[in-house]
């Protein structure tokens, strides 16, 4: 059994409880076949909040600077949990030092950041992962199938959303999610990665779109309750409408959005075919509708598949279906599968070049918004 030493940077933030969350979890449901994480070194720059982060890894390295870790010899994964902007000058010289990484989405900034890590990569033989789990879920494990089996025929139309309303009140503070220099592409690279690695994941490449990109709140308080003169600009996106096609032929339909008044989190997608057609909606997270032109006339209509024990990742965490997999089990299949190519040296989606493909279609994005035309997007 091989075991893995990883440095997770960011460590007292969400995604860094939670990275560490499911590298000392997934051998519990998953097993140890495919090898092991050790957390040696946890990196946190809020010194405030790093007081428990030796409780959380026991006998891991507590560090301030991100750069120690990445030249720690006894490192094998830099995982990176920092904000968007440090994506890509960490990832870069994790891999300079010849380290596999595991990076939350947005893999960089622009694409041509993203295209840099993926050649850095592939040339010095390292895995890397991005953090784009949702499609992680079983669930769309089985969807995929039933896409690429042809139960639905030729896809026509893909339509997929994700909204939240975290900055849905004009006068929530300001957050560095709102900073177009902490997170240059705003909802883009936020939420709408994660539309597009379903898309990524289902349909495949995108070849062009169109998309108008709103900032909808231009100014919020620094922080709550503060007086007109300490209000902040909001420099990125808040909402994205946008039309796209797909090398297949299909067509695809998005908006994604902070400001949706009431959405805690909504997310779905429907995927339209010549034979038939799936429907996902986040709110019942393993459950996917089929609906098939195979069944007679008379009897045709949605029915309700609720994923079960038959999914190999669903069986690792539950014996009986519809008991439900949520956010962190998505994580832990994850972690698992990070380490799994890790120590095995096949690399498993999404890698920096899946990251990539999400990157171009971000730039593409901000491009047509910025043009007010539609945008090729490079094979
Ligand atoms: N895959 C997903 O579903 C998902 C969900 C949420 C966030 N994310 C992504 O994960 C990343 C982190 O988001 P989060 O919600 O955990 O943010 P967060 O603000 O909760 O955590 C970020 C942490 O990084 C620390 N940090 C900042 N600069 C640092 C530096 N130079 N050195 C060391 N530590 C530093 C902060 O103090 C904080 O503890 C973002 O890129 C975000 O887009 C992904």
């Amino acid at each position: 059994m091989k075991e893995v030493r990883v440095a997770i940077l960011g460590a007292s933030g969400w995604m860094g409880k939670v990275h560490a969350m499911a590298f000392q979890t997934f051998p519990h449901f998953m097993g140890t076949a495919h090898g092991t994480a050790r957390i040696t070194a946890l990196v946190e720059a809020n010194a405030a909040a790093a007081d428990d982060l030796a409780f959380r890894a026991p006998g891991a390295r507590i560090l301030t600077d991100w750069q120690a870790a990445i030249a720690d010899p006894t490192v094998d994964l830099i995982d990176i949990c920092l904000p968007d902007h440090l994506h890509y000058p960490v990832a870069k010289a994790a891999l300079l030092a010849g380290k596999h990484v595991y990076c939350e989405k947005p893999l960089a900034d622009t694409a041509a950041e993203a295209r840099e890590l993926a050649d850095l990569a592939q040339a010095r033989g390292l895995i890397t992962r991005v953090g784009h789990a949702f499609p992680r879920n079983p669930v769309h494990d089985l969807a995929k199938d039933i896409i690429t089996g042809g139960e639905i025929g030729d896809v026509r139309l893909f339509k997929g959303c994700q909204h939240v309303d975290v900055l849905a009140d004009p006068l929530a503070p300001f957050i560095w999610r709102a900073d177009g220099k902490h997170a240059p592409t705003g909802i883009i690279g936020d939420t709408g990665s994660h539309v597009f690695s379903f898309m990524e994941f289902l349909l495949g490449r995108v070849t062009r779109l169109v998309a108008d990109n709103m900032i909808v709140t231009p100014r919020r308080p620094r922080v709550a309750g503060a007086a007109e003169g300490d209000f902040a600009d909001v420099t990125n996106t808040d909402a994205t409408h946008l039309l796209c096609r797909f090398e297949s032929g299909a067509s695809g339909i998005v908006d994604f959005s902070r400001v949706a008044t009431g959405r805690k989190f909504r997310q779905g997608y429907e995927v339209y075919g010549t034979k038939g057609s799936l429907v996902y909606d986040y709110d019942q997270v393993n459950r996917l509708r089929l609906y098939t032109n195979e069944d007679r006339a008379g009897r045709r209509g949605f029915r309700e598949i609720d994923i079960g024990p038959e999914h190999p990742t669903y069986a690792a965490f539950l014996p009986l279906p519809n008991f439900a997999l949520g956010y962190n089990e998505t994580k832990i299949i994850e972690a698992a599968e990070v380490i799994r190519a890790v120590t095995t040296g096949v690399p498993m989606w999404p890698t920096f070049e899946t990251g990539h493909h999400i990157c171009q279609i971000v730039d593409a994005c901000m491009e047509s918004a910025r043009r007010g035309a539609w945008v090729d997007i490079a094979a």
